[in-house]
Formats: C-alpha cells, structure tokens, sequence
C-alpha cells in the first residue's frame, strides 16, 4: 500500500492506474475505521482493480461548536487495517494541503435535500461535505464511490451533487454494520461511557420495534413517529434531536407509508451526537 499526503501525488499515483486502464474504486473517510469503513473498503476491493481510501478529518464539516477538535484518531491503527483489506491507495493530507491559505470556494447544494433532518441542526454540515467530496472526486476521479447507509442524508446529497456537476461517478451505497446488540457502528461511540453504551442500545431497539410494526400492516407515519419517539425518550440520558419518517429518495415527510421508506433518528447522550435509520420498502 501507498501512503501518500500530497495531492500531487495523489494525481501521479492514480493517473498511472488510469492509464494501464485499472478501474478506480474510492473510499472516503475521516478515519478512526471500524467495521463499518471496511465493509466498503472490501466491496471496493472487490468491485475495483485499484482501491483508494482517504482519512481527512474535514473541518469544514464541523460547527463551531462540534467535535472536530476532539474527533478520534489513530493512523496508525488505520493504515494496518487498510493495508490488511488490501488496499493499494491511502490518502491522508494535512488540513492546509485540503485548504491552502487563500482557500474560498466551496460546494453548496440547495433545496429540501440538505435542508431536512442533520442539515436542519448542523447549518454548514453539507456544505463542508459536497466541498470535500467534490474536491476528493476531482483529486481521484473514481469510477465508484462508496458509501454507507448510515449516513443516509449525504449518500442523498452526494447522489444529488453528483448528477448536477456531472460528476462522472456511479455511487455505491452499503448497508449499515451494527454492534451485536444493534446500535450502528460509529467512531463517535467511542466518546460514550458504560452507562451511555449501554442507553445506545434504545435507537435502534426503537428502530426495530418500528419495522415489526410497519411489518404488521402499521401505515401511519405520526404513529410510527409516536412509536420510535416514545420508546427513546423512555430513556432519560437520551435526548432526541429529530425523529422522521420520510421518502427514502427525497427525504420529504410522508404521512402515510408506500414505497422506499426511511425512519431517521439523531440524538445527543451527553455530549455526542449519533444519528441512525432503517429502510424499509412499503407495499
Ligand atoms: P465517516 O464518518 O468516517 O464515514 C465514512 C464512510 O463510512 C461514510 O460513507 C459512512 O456512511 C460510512 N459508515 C460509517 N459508519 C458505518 C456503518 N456503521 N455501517 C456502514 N457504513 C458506515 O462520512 C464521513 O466520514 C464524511 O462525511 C466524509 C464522506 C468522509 C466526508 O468528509
């Protein structure tokens, strides 16, 4: 594997694969990997014949009051796992080789997509995300990208900046990876401690206890709002930030359930915030 810091460098490693007519699979993320990262590491590895993963904790992602100061890391951890997967490309820039002194053109997306749900309680979240992935897209003009469900509002997102900037792309999007007692996987869970961990366990209990309901023949999206709200503030250390039951594609709020259904949860336990949701197709 190829560790490279510099986006010439980048460029120089990936134009090679190019030219030899490999095909380019990229894997974007902010490190700290789990289990979930290296799903779509080995589908990537799979599906590509030369695999690119980035580890750039992105500051323009973060309020001014979020965790970007604290956001875990270990590189070193990383990169033996990335090596292990057989990834042949691992992209890790400082902050300033990504936004250079004099840096001031940014990605911004309009519109109901990045307006809902995360966009609605982190303003400039997206913005930071559509830039450095356009940026990260330009550097190692994949043929797919991938990503997880998990994060379901900015595969949205990403799918829509992709078609207006006829970025020429297929995205990948992968199933979410969750602990044996369910809570999704996420290198914010680390900030928890025991008794939070364990009080994680309410989102997606509260999740699961919705699909068993919309499997029941349950139609009724403010009941099924009702259902998930109700079961997580059960839990007092749980705070809710949103609960919506949406259009899985538009993420537009829906009242009764047909079709791609997604149910997203955002809470804070603490200080960390975690969000999770499950799909579900609706007869
Ligand atoms: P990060 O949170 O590190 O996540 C990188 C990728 O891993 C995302 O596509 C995310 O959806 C996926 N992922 C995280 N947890 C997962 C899980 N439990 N199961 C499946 N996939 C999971 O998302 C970002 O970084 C950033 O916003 C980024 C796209 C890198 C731009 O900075």
């Amino acid at each position: 594997m190829k560790t490279v810091t510099t986006s010439a460098r980048l460029r120089k490693a990936v134009k090679a694969a190019r030219r030899e007519g490999k095909t380019i699979g990229f894997v974007p993320t902010m490190g700290f990997l789990h289990a979930g990262h290296m799903s779509l590491v080995e589908r990537a590895r799979r599906e590509n014949d030369l695999v690119v993963v980035s580890i750039f904790v992105n500051p323009t992602q973060f309020g001014p009051n979020e965790d970007y100061h604290a956001y875990p890391r270990d590189e070193k951890r990383d990169l033996a796992m990335l090596e292990q997967a057989g990834v042949d490309i691992a992209f890790l820039p400082a902050a300033d080789e990504m936004y250079p002194k004099g840096f001031s053109t940014y990605v911004l997306q309009e519109g109901t997509l990045t307006g809902t749900l995360c966009g609605r309680s982190r303003p400039g979240h997206f913005r930071g995300v559509t830039t450095i992935v356009a940026k990260l897209f330009n550097l190692v003009r994949p043929d797919q990208a991938y990503f997880g469900q998990k994060d379901a509002q900015q595969v949205a997102v990403i799918r829509q900046m992709v078609k207006d900037l006829n970025f020429d792309v297929r995205i990948v999007d992968c199933p979410i990876v969750r602990e044996p007692d369910g809570l999704a996987l996420s290198s914010r869970n680390t900030y928890l401690d025991p008794d939070q961990r364990r009080d994680a366990r309410v989102i997606s209990q509260a999740l699961f206890e919705a699909r068993a309901a919309i499997e029941s023949g349950q139609r009724d999206a403010a009941a099924v709002r009702e259902l998930v709200r109700s079961r997580i503030a059960s839990v007092p250390s749980v705070m809710i930030d949103y609960v919506e039951v949406v259009d899985a594609d538009d993420l537009t709020p829906l009242q009764r359930l047909r079709g791609r259904v997604m149910i997203a949860v955002a809470v804070k336990i603490g200080r960390p915030r975690l969000i999770d949701n499950i799909q579900l197709t609706v007869q």
